[in-house]
């Protein structure tokens, strides 16, 4: 990771994208939008072609139909679509070894035309099982040229727990070294996750305060409104804790808690965040709320139950709601904890960090009870990008009052409504071989460790046990304890 600003060039060295599940989901909502914007902006070298993998023969314009529909009306986003599109080749296979040869040809002879050369970036919008015997087939078809780079993206849930995680990376791990494989977790790649570094380790205002002594405690709320959205068969078998506890919560903790990395370096980094998740204390009983949805009302729309949802099991015993106390073992966070919180169908569409500092031990405010709130300082995720401040001031007037206010930094003021998406910035990342936004080996197995205690603890819950459009079960709402709460940020602009 570089502190200068990317330019358009052709700063990513050619190679073939190829898009395996290029019909599905994924790749129509997030991967192939990514990558015609990457092609607007001038990211992608001229000789690099995209090729869209399917099982069924699939036109190009099929496979770019969801882009059309997306575009504005504008003649210059016609015209860099065109663009995208005659760079863009659908290629079928069947994943059998009868037609790999033909497959690998066909790549080979798209790369010669093109003069991309031998590298290969083969990004994996597949089912986890998926993985491992397609990147075999891969390499058995010789699709990956001695002497060129390869790099290889797997899409989360990597593994189900810690057993098949490491399972399937030592499966990975015959074919391809770790340098060439990107564990991608969209949360890394939004603005705000990665303005933590930025924050904490470019401001001393910050950086001087972010510990014990200062800090009474961190919360992390990623909260959506959307239910299962069609996806009820891979969300039965994963819930809340593999979905987004194990993953994007983890992230975000990791980058708001690591000790300041010796350099901007990929490795250092990412053995700072490893270095968190590794003294996440086990849980105990008391830290984990996990909660299922039952019928509601969401933005004044009377919504299903989790178990009326289609394809979900009506008795379903899957958590979509979980909040854990997490408490770090170092130093730096002795007695601070750490409260997480994720859920679907929740009142609001939310996803913030909030860093709450302890009330004032001396001075002539100690003790004060009126007007006097902690400082908050809070980074938005989403919506609404930016970072609040919340901080005591005196009334206007001859009295002595006392209240809170909030210092706002919108990041959309500044910046523009059409920055950069996450998978916009991490697809780069990966084509241009920057691993640092993406999830090392050591970090999903030391997640999936700490994970797998608390799935391992679950007891039966009476589910459902909060209703669509709250903010989950009020043993959640209980959680914090002590006189702490749930935070939501002062969000002057929604
Ligand atoms: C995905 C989860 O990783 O993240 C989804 O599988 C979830 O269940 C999504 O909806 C949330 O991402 P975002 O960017 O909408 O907050």
């Amino acid at each position: 990771m570089s502190p200068t600003d990317t330019t358009a060039s052709d700063r990513c060295a050619p190679c073939v994208i190829l898009v395996f599940g290029a019909t599905g989901d994924l790749a129509k909502r997030k991967i192939f939008p990514a990558l015609a914007a990457l092609h607007q902006r001038g990211f992608l070298h001229r000789a690099t072609p995209v090729v869209g993998v399917t099982r069924r023969a699939t036109s190009e314009a099929e496979l770019l139909a969801p882009l059309d529909a997306a575009k504005g009306g504008g003649a210059a986003e016609a015209d860099a679509l065109a663009a995208f599109r005659a760079d863009v080749r659908s290629l079928s296979f069947d994943y059998t070894a009868g037609t790999l040869r033909a497959f690998v040809d066909a790549v080979d002879a798209l790369a010669h035309e093109r003069g991309a050369g031998g590298a290969r970036a083969v990004y994996f919008a597949l089912p986890a099982d998926a993985f491992e015997p397609t990147a075999a087939l891969l390499v058995q078809g010789g699709l990956f040229t001695a002497g060129s780079w390869r790099r290889l993206c797997f899409e989360k849930p990597f593994g189900h727990d810690l057993a098949s995680a490491q399972a399937l990376n030592d499966r990975i791990t015959c074919h391809f070294d770790e340098p060439s494989i990107y564990r991608i977790d969209h949360y890394l790649g939004k603005e705000l996750v990665r303005n933590l570094l930025v924050m904490r380790f470019a401001n001393p205002l910050f950086g001087s305060v972010w510990d014990r002594h200062c800090i009474d405690h961190v919360q992390v709320t990623l909260a959506e409104t959307l239910g299962t959205e069609g996806r009820a068969g891979y969300y039965e078998r994963a819930g809340a804790v593999r979905d987004m506890l194990q993953n994007h919560l983890l992230q975000v903790l990791a980058l708001a808690a690591m000790e300041p990395p010796a350099t901007l370096d990929a490795e250092a980094i990412r053995d700072a965040m490893v270095d968190v998740v590794r003294r996440l204390a086990p849980v105990q009983a008391g830290d984990v709320v996990v909660g299922q949805y039952g019928p509601g009302e969401v933005g004044g729309h009377a919504v299903p139950g989790y178990r009326q949802e289609r394809g979900v099991d009506p008795a379903s015993s899957t958590e979509t709601f979980v909040a854990v106390r997490a408490r770090i073992d170092h130093p730096r966070w002795d007695g601070v904890p750490f409260f997480l919180r994720t859920g679907k169908r929740m009142g609001r569409r939310l996803a913030e960090a909030n860093i709450v500092f302890r009330p004032l031990s001396g001075g002539p405010f100690a003790g004060a009870t009126t007007g006097v709130g902690p400082n908050v300082i809070s980074i938005r995720i989403q919506p609404n990008e930016g970072i609040s401040i919340e901080f005591n001031v005196k009334v206007p007037g001859e009295d002595l009052r006392i209240e809170t206010v909030a210092m706002e930094h919108c990041h959309h003021c500044v910046y523009g409504l059409n920055t950069a998406e996450a998978y916009e910035i991490l697809l780069h990342e990966f084509l241009c071989g920057d691993p640092t936004l993406f999830a090392r080996w050591d970090f999903v197995e030391a997640s999936w460790r700490w994970v797998d205690r608390i799935t391992a603890g679950a007891r039966a819950i009476a589910f459902p046990n909060y209703s669509a459009g709250t903010s989950g079960p009020a043993a959640a709402e209980a959680l914090p304890g002590e006189g702490r709460h749930w935070i939501v940020s002062r969000d002057i602009l929604s």
